[in-house]
């Protein structure tokens, strides 16, 4: 697919999701194209009746320089109880509504906002779909104290790391400071005993492994429908 195809995709799917959002509410704003096609879309909607939003919470700093340039204010998580809604994209998605996030290394915010929130929404088109988790590289976002431990022993597990690299050939480093390891499996046989493991592993702050945690998908296709799947 075209990119200029693909993004009117994303940008159809992220109109649906901006009407989702109900005036007066505490939103959540997650991180990527498609999310960035969501906050032009709430941009234009607060234009032409203001949603008057108690608060908004967001992912990264690209989101949040993208909000406050459109006139909204940004909130910490910390200031908030639970958002009623956070809208986020995915890099994969499957049957189950399980998912990878973190293709743009926010996943241990979009985590944290994604489990504080009462309702998930994730706009994708539909190269997004797998049957089971799998097809894209894992993120795991690690300390640099110990990520050449970490790194041998996912190696030993045979998950296959790989320090995620800047255009410079430099070391991605994300908002806390961390690297990220790219995993390599493909299919992931049983993601929640990954996710166990991970969770479990010293030196791992965070994993893109998002399990029950998504509610709804809008999904564009390619011949221009947007399917609305719950959960
Ligand atoms: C960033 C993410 C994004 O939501 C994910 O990478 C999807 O991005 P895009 O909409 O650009 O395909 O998890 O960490």
């Amino acid at each position: 697919m075209q990119k200029a195809e693909q993004d009117k995709l994303k940008q159809e799917a992220a109109r649906q999701a901006a009407a989702m959002v109900k005036p007066g509410s505490i939103l959540g704003v997650g991180t990527g194209s498609t999310v960035k096609f969501f906050i032009d879309e709430l941009t234009k909607r607060n234009q032409t009746s203001p949603l008057n939003l108690k608060a908004i919470v967001t992912t990264s700093s690209r989101s949040q320089r993208q909000l406050e340039e459109n006139g909204f204010h940004v909130n910490e998580l910390s200031e908030i109880d639970q958002a009623d809604l956070i809208v986020d994209g995915a890099d994969r998605v499957a049957d189950n509504f399980d998912g990878i996030k973190g293709g743009g290394g926010a996943l241990t915010l979009e985590k944290n906002v994604a489990v504080n929130s009462k309702k998930c929404i994730w706009i994708v088109d539909e190269s997004k779909l797998v049957h089971q988790l799998g097809d894209f590289p894992l993120p795991v976002e690690v300390l640099p104290i110990s990520c050449e431990q970490v790194k041998r022993k996912l190696a030993a597990q045979g998950l296959n790391p790989e320090f995620r690299l800047t255009d410079d050939g430099k070391r991605f480093v994300t908002h806390y400071g961390n690297y990220i390891l790219d995993l390599h499996v493909d299919p992931i046989p049983v993601p929640a005993g990954l996710a166990d493991y991970l969770d479990h592993l010293v030196g791992v702050v965070e994993h893109g492994l998002f399990l029950n945690m998504c509610d709804e998908v809008l999904i564009a296709h390619s011949d221009g429908t947007i399917e609305d799947r719950k959960r």
